[in-house]
């Protein structure tokens, strides 16, 4: 697993807004988005890409196109829809898969409750979205599903990772090359609840309002 922080004083400054309690939800989900934004373009690094020729006004030169087949996002549902948008604002041309995981809070395991993907992912490289890198059972759980699958590789998008969930998903996956997690920072741990601290609360409540 390769894991990039971000580290950039807009990417800081941003999350820590999103921390404060106080945040409301329509500012809470306008910065998610930007951060992804953000955060989606160090993820992109290694999209797949072909040469092509361009005719501009005055010559010839060689472009970049993305390849094909085009590269797959997977919101986790339902926090990670929150992050969708601000993906998709870099990667207009990716297609959109949904998973629905969620963890059960008594055993703190992810169990799939909705799946739209599609059932071949060969050569696909998979964006996934989840915000909250906690326990890192969300996480294995969607890496072993895109594998399964046929997916080329997978990168995790997350807002904020536990050391905790990112060591379970290293040991998880090992040394493989082609899981790759970025985040925009790592906190300092997990709560008894599961909860990451500092951390920003539930990011599902604090996206779409309930508490
Ligand atoms: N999920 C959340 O929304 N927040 C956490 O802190 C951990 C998991």
């Amino acid at each position: 697993m390769r894991l990039h922080v971000a580290d950039h004083p807009l990417v800081a400054h941003k999350l820590s807004v999103l921390r404060d309690k106080d945040t409301p939800s329509p500012v809470f989900r306008q910065l998610v988005e930007e951060l992804v934004t953000l955060l989606a373009y160090e993820a992109t690094r290694e999209v797949r890409t072909v040469e092509i020729e361009v005719q501009t006004p005055v010559a010839v030169t060689t472009g970049t196109h993305l390849a094909e087949p085009r590269p797959l996002v997977v919101p986790i549902l339902r926090a990670g829809l929150g992050m969708l948008e601000g993906m998709t604002r870099l990667l207009p041309t990716a297609e959109v898969g949904f998973l629905g995981l969620q963890r059960d809070e008594e055993t703190l395991q992810a169990i799939t409750y909705a799946n739209r993907l599609p059932d071949d992912l060969s050569g696909r490289q998979c964006f996934v979205l989840d915000p909250m890198l906690a326990t890192g059972g969300t996480l294995i759980a969607s890496i072993d599903y895109l594998f399964e699958r046929g997916a080329r590789d997978v990168t995790c998008i997350c807002l904020l990772a536990a050391p905790e969930g990112l060591a379970l998903v290293e040991k998880h996956v090992g040394d493989r090359a082609d899981v790759n997690v970025v985040v925009a920072a790592v906190d300092e741990r997990l709560d008894e609840k599961a909860y990451i601290v500092p951390g920003l609360g539930d990011a599902g409540d604090r996206l779409y309002g309930l508490v």
